[in-house]
């Protein structure tokens, strides 16, 4: 027999297998001062272009304020105890009404996490009649809730129409003998590549399936579309979806989600959304300070006009330099470059330690093996001279990388 702590020594998983010599430097890094493009990292400033506060609003003067006196006023505490049992709140009701009318559904329902409530959802969606299809490339939360689901579930290449129609036939087979239903997710915005996801050409699928189609829209909400409402609104489809989630994690800049859709469907995950049911309301403070955010992304467009500036900027100078950006539509902007993980880890030290950019730098697995991504996100407190200076700094480690002088460096000290 085992004890199963014994395990975990020597099953780290892909992630923790490098924790020993990543730890506090590549992963866990504190970057430490205001929220912003300029943020110190181990004493020292360096220009960021990891963080997802598209808008700028994680310290926006007027979002401060409105956490400040709702955490004055209702401490962090209350409501105590889930919605359902005593924990509802006027201003809950008021979010989700705001929420709802501005991404075009009649209403919504608020979430405590957003990774929780997708699981949450797709679980109490579906039954074992049921088969979801879903995108190869879907965020965890997709990939965990499709996970508990009892029934069948078919996975379709990428944003690949032809392969969707394949499983969506296959799929029909099946819930004709079962006498279930389909289920279709995706997300809005990739956030590794960027690409959108191709909504209006699902929703259009619906004249030959039958099919509910669920959006994961962490990354669009805020950022796309004409007013904001995000990556439906964009492809001029938010009557095809039929189920559109959020996280306030990215351009909302706090903590909670939602999930909007037609009156019964919002009425029924009330009664039966189990990461709601039996988990604490979101406090006072998150939710009046979500109210303000919703107030100012609704009523400041200049906030994403200023976003869409420094996107256009950073994507066209980057492509203009030569590098390959991929298929981004959005603001994530990814940069690919060739070279082996420990090339990549000396290219992302050089980085911090002598040009004092701080961005996010993915590997395989996650991409393919000899592909070194560095993913920047830029926001709207960014500025063009931000822009300029990184593309400078890119120019230079990329003719590092090609002339082989990340290979031959010692693997750098991390403390
Ligand atoms: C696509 C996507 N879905 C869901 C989530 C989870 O949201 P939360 O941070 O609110 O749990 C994230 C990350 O924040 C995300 O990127």
């Amino acid at each position: 027999m085992k004890d199963i702590f014994e395990k975990l020594h020597e099953r780290m998983g892909p992630l923790g297998m490098h924790a020993d010599d990543a730890h506090g430097y590549y992963t866990f890094p504190k970057l430490e001062g205001p929220i912003g493009p300029k943020m110190n990292f181990r004493g020292k400033e360096r220009l960021n272009w990891s963080l997802n506060n598209y808008l700028g609003l994680a310290n926006h003067p007027e979002v401060m304020k409105a956490d400040a006196e709702a955490a004055q006023k209702f401490g962090m505490a209350y409501p105590m105890g889930a919605r359902m049992m005593s924990g509802n709140s006027d201003y809950h009701e008021q979010l989700e009404k705001e929420l709802a009318a501005f991404v075009g559904k009649p209403e919504s329902i608020l979430l405590n996490f957003g990774y929780q409530g997708v699981l949450s959802a797709i679980d109490a969606l579906v039954d074992r009649h049921d088969v979801i299809v879903y995108d190869a490339e879907s965020h965890a939360c997709i990939i965990d809730g499709v996970r508990l689901h009892m029934g069948k579930r078919f996975v379709y290449a990428h944003n690949n129409i032809e392969s969707l129609e394949q499983q969506l036939k296959r799929a029909q087979k099946l819930v004709e003998q079962t006498g279930g239903g389909i289920l279709v997710i995706t997300e809005g915005v990739f956030g590794m590549s960027g690409s959108q996801g191709k909504l209006a050409e699902i929703a259009s699928l619906k004249s030959k399936y039958n099919f509910r189609l669920f959006v994961d829209d962490a990354h669009g909400f805020g950022t796309m579309g004409k007013t904001g409402a995000g990556t439906a609104e964009e492809q001029n489809c938010t009557e095809g979806v039929d189920i559109y989630f959020s996280t306030f994690a990215k351009s909302m800049a706090g903590i909670g989600a939602f999930i909007a859709s037609e009156p019964h469907v919002i009425k029924f995950l009330r009664y039966n959304l189990r990461s709601q049911i039996y988990a604490k309301a979101l406090p006072m403070p998150l939710v009046i300070g979500s109210l303000k955010r919703l107030e100012l992304i609704r009523t400041r467009p200049e906030l994403k006009e200023r976003l869409w500036t420094i996107v256009h900027a950073l994507q066209n100078g980057l492509r203009e330099a030569g590098f390959n950006i991929g298929i981004t539509t959005t603001p994530v902007t990814p940069v690919l470059l060739n070279g082996t993980i420990p090339e990549a880890t000396h290219l992302t030290h050089d980085l911090r330690e002598n040009y004092n950019i701080f961005c996010s730098i993915v590997v395989y697995p996650v991409v393919p093996k000899g592909v070194i991504m560095l993913r920047l996100i830029p926001t709207a407190v960014h500025s063009l001279e931000d822009v300029e200076y990184t593309i400078n700094a890119f120019k230079s480690i990329k003719s590092k990388l090609d002339s082989g002088e990340y290979r031959q460096e010692k693997l750098a000290a991390f403390n």
